[in-house]
């Protein structure tokens, strides 16, 4: 492995990109200080230039060094979670391009768990930034598999880090006015982020971009329809015929007209089932299926986070306008 992360380095030394594992979902990186480096991610994964990136940090004492002006709040948070799964949104310092930010005076920074992109970043002198390594509107990845197969031609080395252990991108706090917002739900449930800060404003921030009227949510999307149902019986009843594929719970069902069934986790707890969400997709979007009818789970911690994805995976193809 060491001899991978030397690669790695390399490859990122030259300003090319290559895919990292982390605790959440495999990024796509390139050294956030440099312009043309991270062109390349936006290319490579067809994101729009209005959508800015995460800065990668090796620790907390680097914060300052890409952001100013950090409310306690923020610190507060970098304590308790860092390395970790939560992306706090900051004011920018000078040194981050523009490209990186999508022109915003504000940047997102987090400090990545997965011990094998905090080596790699102990071994550059400069951070970095990285997107979900998918491409545009597509599934996360969550393992190096994923990564071949959606970028494999386009990316000239993924670094594999096995299995990413959170499985659901990281939660996106920002501060107005000092006030904590909630940007996105993540790995970090959102209660658990309230009981160190107190109560926080839900502002989904990929559902409102005023460059893109008329934008829609889909987002993390698999190729075949999806549904999500609080009536798993029904819908099969619905699609009678049809071949159709279940995301549950915690569950098998009954029928045998089913072509596949995913249980997240047979425990049923939450957390698991969030690392088993993105590759439970994948497997069930290679079936050539109708329809995948994925269930609505409870809404409460990671429940939540896993329902804001299959909302985004089930959001109608036909519009025009996809974020990420
Ligand atoms: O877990 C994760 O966060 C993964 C891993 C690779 O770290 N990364 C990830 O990146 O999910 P991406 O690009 O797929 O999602 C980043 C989100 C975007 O929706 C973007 O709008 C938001 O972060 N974001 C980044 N910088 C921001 C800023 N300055 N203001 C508001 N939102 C920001
Ligand atoms: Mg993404």
């Amino acid at each position: 492995m060491k001899e991978e992360i030397k690669k790695a380095a390399i490859i990122l030394n030259e300003g090319k990109v290559v895919a990292i594992p982390t605790e959440t979902v495999y990024g796509l990186a390139a050294n956030a200080f440099n312009d043309t480096a991270v062109r390349q991610i936006f290319e490579i994964k067809q994101r729009p230039s209005f959508n800015p990136l995460i800065v990668h940090i090796k620790s907390i004492d680097y914060l300052e060094k890409v952001s100013e002006n950090i409310p306690a709040k923020a610190w507060l948070l970098a304590k308790k979670f860092w390395p970790g799964a939560l992306t706090l949104v900051l004011p920018k310092k000078e040194i981050i391009p523009n490209i990186v930010t999508a022109g915003k005076d504000t940047v997102g920074v987090r400090v990545p768990s997965h011990p094998i992109a905090l080596m790699l970043l102990e071994q550059l002198d400069f951070p970095l930034a990285a997107p979900s390594a998918n491409p545009f509107g597509s599934i996360s990845p969550t393992s190096a598999e994923h990564v071949q197969k959606q970028l494999g031609n386009k990316v000239p080395f993924i670094l594999d880090g096995g299995n990413c252990e959170k499985g659901i991108e990281s939660t996106i706090i920002g501060f107005e006015n000092d006030a904590p917002i909630l940007y996105r739900l993540g790995s970090i449930a959102i209660e658990e982020i309230e009981n160190e800060i107190g109560p926080i404003t839900i502002k989904n921030i990929e559902e409102q971009h005023p460059s893109a009227p008329g934008m829609i949510k889909r987002h993390y999307a698999p190729k075949t329809v999806t549904i999500v149902t609080k009536n798993i019986n029904d819908a099969v009843h619905f699609y009678n015929g049809k071949r159709i594929g279940l995301l549950l719970f915690n569950s098998k069902n009954t029928d045998e007209s089913i072509i596949h069934q995913e249980i997240l986790s047979i425990s049923g707890d939450l957390k698991e089932a969030a690392s088993h969400l993105y590759a439970a997709l994948h497997r069930l979007d290679a079936l050539n299926l109708d329809v995948i009818i994925a269930e609505d789970f409870p809404e409460n911690e990671l429940g939540r986070s896993i329902n804001d994805r299959l909302k985004r995976a089930s959001e109608l193809k036909n519009t025009k306008n996809i974020l990420n």
